[in-house]
């Protein structure tokens, strides 16, 4: 087992990762569990896989599971269900000082985060983050979120929770596209600042994604103690360090847009193919050997992941995917932040990057032959 802190001052917590944590949940949250009864939020698919074992845990400790199970899936992080957590909450008696469980993967955690951050105005949470994109990604550093019909996350709050436990375990029964998926999140903090841990991925992600807990328990802690650097220095994402974690995420959520925040693409693999598209268009402005960015593309398809855009089949073209671009949250006085590379290892966040532009370089990726 291992502990990365998150130090933010008054805030700090552990980010514990290692296999059979949640077996050993009521110890490991210890006196952040101060009555018998623990609300747990979770959803449909994750409950019958954790609920006995949590149960024994808690009954260890003379406490019972009070549990609030939503439908799984993206659609789920709603004002709807929203709604429906505060009320369960409120009808369990949740005070400031009670911490709520919120089991599952970034959906659930999203969800979870923010009804803890705006009921009785804040009370805390634990995150029991049980996919690989939860672990290594959403689970830490307090961004909550539901989406609306404007778009995705646009209703939030910055919340941290008390304590993370990453159950390096629970990714065996995780269904292989969505364990992908999360690999792309981990991959990004090799490509962010770290070249040789994009190289540690080039040589260890197939054994990774075919079941070498070792190695999965390795990429978690390295993902997780990178996240905890960039949100130690920039919780608020005030001064640009903590916007590198968005690479990949522009093109991206303009992919997830164009193909209706639907299974057709899991926001990691719309990551995935929008750090593609962010290498490749670094090459164009000439700031990145396009050997680098094809470099990329290969580790991506090697983990049998789609790199090019041609692969997804949109019937659109390149200023419609850039014009959702301008729904994005990060869109700022009519400018928006575009985290590009000047090689691997190197990200930084470009402010000059015209939409036009963008959009002609969208439709040169849609004429691009396969690879
Ligand atoms: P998810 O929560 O929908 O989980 C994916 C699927 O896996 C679900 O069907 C779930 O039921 C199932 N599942 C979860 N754990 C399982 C397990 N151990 N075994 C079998 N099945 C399991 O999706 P996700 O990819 O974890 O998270 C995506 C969400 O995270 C998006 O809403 C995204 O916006 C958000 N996100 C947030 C942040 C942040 O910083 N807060 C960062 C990245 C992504
Ligand atoms: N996932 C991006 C962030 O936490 O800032």
């Amino acid at each position: 087992m291992f502990t990365v802190p998150v130090a933010l001052a008054g805030r700090s917590y552990d980010v514990r990762v290692g296999s059979g944590l949640l077996g050993d949940l009521a110890a490991e949250c210890g006196p952040l569990l101060r009555k018998a009864a623990v609300p747990v939020v979770t959803d449909e698919q994750v409950a019958p896989l954790y609920r006995d074992a949590i149960e024994a845990s808690l009954a260890a400790s003379a406490k019972e599971a009070r549990w609030m199970i939503l439908p799984a899936g993206e659609a789920t992080k709603n004002w709807a269900s929203l709604e429906a957590v505060c009320d369960f909450l409120l009808a369990e008696g949740v005070d400031r000082g009670d911490h709520i469980l919120a089991l599952g993967g970034g959906v659930i955690g999203d969800l979870t985060g923010f009804a803890a951050s705006v009921l009785k105005r804040g009370c805390g949470f634990i995150q029991l983050p049980t996919t690989l994109l939860a672990q290594v990604d959403s689970s830490v550093g307090g961004k909550t979120a539901i989406n609306t019909r404007a778009g995705k996350n646009l209703i939030g709050a910055f919340h941290q929770p008390a304590l993370v436990l990453a159950d390096t375990g629970a990714l065996a029964t995780l269904p292989p596209r969505e364990l992908r998926a999360g690999y792309a999140e981990v991959v990004k903090y090799g490509l962010i600042d770290d070249p040789e841990f994009f190289a540690w991925c080039e040589a260890h992600g197939a054994a990774l994604l075919a079941g070498d807990e070792a190695l999965r328990g390795e990429a978690v802690r390295r993902s997780v103690a990178a996240k905890a650097r960039v949100v130690a220095a920039d919780e608020r994402e005030t001064t640009g360090t903590r916007a590198l974690l968005n690479l990949g995420h522009t093109f991206g959520h303009a992919l997830e847009a164009e193909c209706g925040y639907s299974g057709r693409l899991l926001h990691g693999e719309a990551v995935a193919m929008g750090m593609v598209l962010a290498a490749r268009y670094s090459v164009r402005r000439g700031e990145m050997h396009g050997q680098d960015a094809e470099r990329i593309a290969a580790h991506f398809r090697a983990m049998e992941m789609r790199a090019d855009l041609t692969e997804l089949g949109l019937d659109c073209d390149g200023r419609q995917l850039a014009d959702h671009m301008l729904h994005d949250k990060k869109m700022d006085a009519g400018t928006l932040p575009f985290l590009l590379m000047r090689g691997i290892g190197q990200a930084y966040l470009a402010k000059d990057v015209a939409l036009d532009d963008v959009a002609a370089f969208l439709n040169d990726e849609l004429a691009r032959q396969a690879a």
